[in-house]
């Protein structure tokens, strides 16, 4: 992602800040949005480029449950956001969504990390297009409404894929972006689960579908940056129509909501020999560093956590990428990654939450 590259967030790695919510509207029957107030003093940790997410925790009955939500609101300017909007959509036995749709009120304060994520578009001028599905137009409604505001000479084209119409989140902010910019903004909606109506695609946007469809609607080759985001089958299909119809991977970015069924793709790093029966991590946490031992069979991230109860995590699963840290020495294989673009594989950076080490000693910096 090296065109779209985005300065981490230099506050204190895996701290929570309280935010008081400002508003909870609901957008369908099956999500909302949450509106965050941030104080004065917290506006400069919580600026965020557009595309970015937001880790919250929340504890409940002796457990602590950690949830990352992308914030759609336009990037702010130099002096950092008033408030903060994330959507939720209730997932099928989810805590988090659950707590947000039912019982979540004005005036509840929430424990929130500082932004992060690279899933990112500094505005600059050119031709970009999305490809998202269900709650993944959260990040690309922020993309979008930064891009065409700020930069006169940029054009989005967004291809949105939802079950019905009242399902689809930010309908009336998506149709927002077409009033203001209609020359600059170009829209298409599929729903999957509706018959057709007027200017509508019907049916599941699979790979076949979308590598005829993309070329009718721009010119894809000429495309600066694609964004995709949404669920893995969804996000998968789309990668494979763009490199079917020739884009560089390097022009495409990609942020994966759900995983559903854990397909085996993890990516061993620097060759996958047997991990090391005794071996030890060295971590960098804010500029501290300490020497562990690790347990058999556990991610890095475990062995810290027990030793730096604030090292940085959400997901735990390889999807958010909130426990990204530099491989300084020694190697590391990973479970699976669906976090972290080639480029960031290739300068060395690593989920700890999916990393086990491969020999006796590794090094890890979060801080880099
Ligand atoms: S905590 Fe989400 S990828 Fe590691």
């Amino acid at each position: 992602m090296a065109a779209e590259a985005v300065k981490r967030v230099t506050s204190r790695h895996g701290a929570f800040h309280p935010l008081r919510v400002a508003a909870v509207d609901r957008l369908t029957d099956d999500a909302v949005a949450v509106t965050l107030l941030v104080p004065p003093a917290l506006r400069e940790t919580f600026r965020f480029a557009a595309g970015q997410h937001i880790a919250v925790r929340r504890s409940a009955e002796g457990a602590e449950i950690r949830r990352t939500y992308s914030i759609c609101t336009p990037a702010p300017g130099a002096e950092g956001p008033e408030f903060l909007r994330i959507g939720v959509r209730l997932v099928e036995g989810g805590e988090f969504s659950t707590y947000a749709l039912k019982e979540l009120a004005v005036g509840e304060v929430m424990e929130v990390m500082a932004p992060a994520g690279r899933f990112a578009l500094e505005p600059r001028p050119g031709h970009f297009a999305a490809v998202v599905g269900g709650s993944g137009i959260t990040p690309v409604l922020s993309i979008a409404a930064t891009l065409l505001s700020r930069q006169p000479e940029a054009r989005f084209c967004l291809i949105r894929s939802d079950r019905t119409a009242a399902s689809t989140m930010f309908l009336e902010e998506v149709a927002d972006l077409k009033d203001r910019w209609p020359d600059r903004f170009q829209l298409v909606c599929a729903l999957s689960r509706e018959e057709q109506q007027a200017g509508l695609v019907s049916g599941r946007l699979d790979e076949e579908r979308l590598t005829g469809l993309l070329p009718a609607l721009l010119p894809v080759a000429s495309v600066d940056g694609w964004f995709l985001c949404g669920p893995y089958g969804l996000v998968r299909a789309a990668e494979r129509a763009l490199r079917g119809l020739g884009v560089s991977r390097d022009r495409v970015h990609q942020e994966i909501f759900h995983v559903d069924a854990a397909p085996a793709e993890g990516v061993p790093i620097a060759g996958a020999a047997l991990a090391a029966s005794h071996s030890s991590v060295t971590a960098t946490l804010d500029g501290r560093s300490g020497t562990w031992p690790v347990q058999d069979g556990e991610p890095l991230l475990e062995t810290v956590l027990r030793n730096r109860s604030d090292a940085p995590y959400a997901c735990k699963g390889g999807v958010c990428g909130t426990c990204r840290a530099f491989l300084v020495s020694g190697q590391v294989r990973m479970d699976r990654n669906f976090a972290l673009e080639p480029d960031e594989l290739e300068a060395g950076y690593v989920l700890a939450c999916q990393s086990h080490p491969v020999g006796e000693r590794v090094e890890l910096d979060f801080d880099r």
